[in-house]
């Protein structure tokens, strides 16, 4: 068992060295999409440290075309409205996510089924302010691809705001004992209440790095997040545990040209 028993990532399982399917469909994100609504609302690892981490990297954002790609229940498209968000586009590849997000916000938001790994292709360039994609490209095996697609449809200094897996917590997945090989990972979590397996891809910080650099989109904020005071009062344990070992990494990138 790595890390502490945790609410978003329990047990590291085993590596698989085949490939899956272009999109890693995961019960946790289409049999479990109600209960994983219910469980990100205020949990320790979403609500208690990437949400304020990433929101916290976010500028005004009234007025403002944004984009939530892996937007799961629409828990960042109700801050988005919140804060002002002119127009709010969500895409998910889970269906089920996706009728969440419309029968919660249909009126506000425009929310449809889209598999990242295939680009962003309703997207028309150059027309997103703001991009979000909180706790996603773990699911993506091509990021350059992606970032190349995101870099296409920013308007000229627009940015993207992404959380991922912190590179060293994922290391201690890997069964090739290469950090910087890229893997495919089976872990089972107990995010919704229950074990359920999730398929995703450890990799390294260079690999991210590459794949958004070569892709015009400059670093202009890089954090690995703070679980807030809060947690606390849920689990002395696991506040110890989030303030001495990272486990995302938050990146802020704005489009060079
Ligand atoms: C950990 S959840 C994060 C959801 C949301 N961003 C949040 O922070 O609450 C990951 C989401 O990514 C979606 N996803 C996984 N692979 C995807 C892909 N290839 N294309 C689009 N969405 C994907 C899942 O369906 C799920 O909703």
């Amino acid at each position: 068992m790595r890390r502490s028993p945790s609410s978003y990532r329990s047990l590291c399982a085993r590596t698989l060295s085949e490939k899956v399917s272009k999109y890693m469909k995961s019960d946790m994100y289409s049999k479990h999409a109600e209960k994983y609504d219910l469980a990100v609302q205020d949990n320790i690892y979403n609500a208690h440290l990437e949400r304020p981490s990433l929101q916290a990297m976010l500028d005004d954002l009234s007025g403002l075309n944004v984009l939530d790609l892996g937007c799961g229940t629409g828990i960042y498209a109700e801050f988005l409205i919140e804060q002002g968000a002119a127009e709010i586009t969500c895409l998910d590849a889970s269906q089920q996510m996706i009728e969440i997000v419309n029968s919660k916000f249909a009126d506000r938001v425009s929310a449809y089924p889209q598999d990242l790994s295939t680009g962003l292709p309703r997207e028309k360039s150059n027309s997103a302010d703001v991009i979000i994609c909180p706790l996603v490209v773990h699911y993506i095996e091509d990021l350059s691809a992606l970032f190349k697609e995101v870099n296409r449809v920013l308007k000229a200094g627009g940015y993207i705001v992404f959380s991922t897996h912190h590179p060293f917590a994922d290391f201690e997945c890997s069964r090739s004992g290469n950090y910087f090989e890229r893997e495919l990972v089976n872990e089972v979590w107990d995010t919704v209440g229950e074990p359920v397996e999730v398929v995703f891809y450890r990799r390294s910080l260079t690999e991210i790095m590459d794949a958004l650099t070569t892709n015009g989109l400059a670093v202009t904020q890089l954090s690995e997040g703070r679980v807030s005071d809060k947690v606390q009062e849920i689990s002395m344990e696991r506040y110890d545990y989030l303030s001495n070992n990272p486990n995302f990494i938050f990146i802020k990138c704005q489009k060079l040209s």
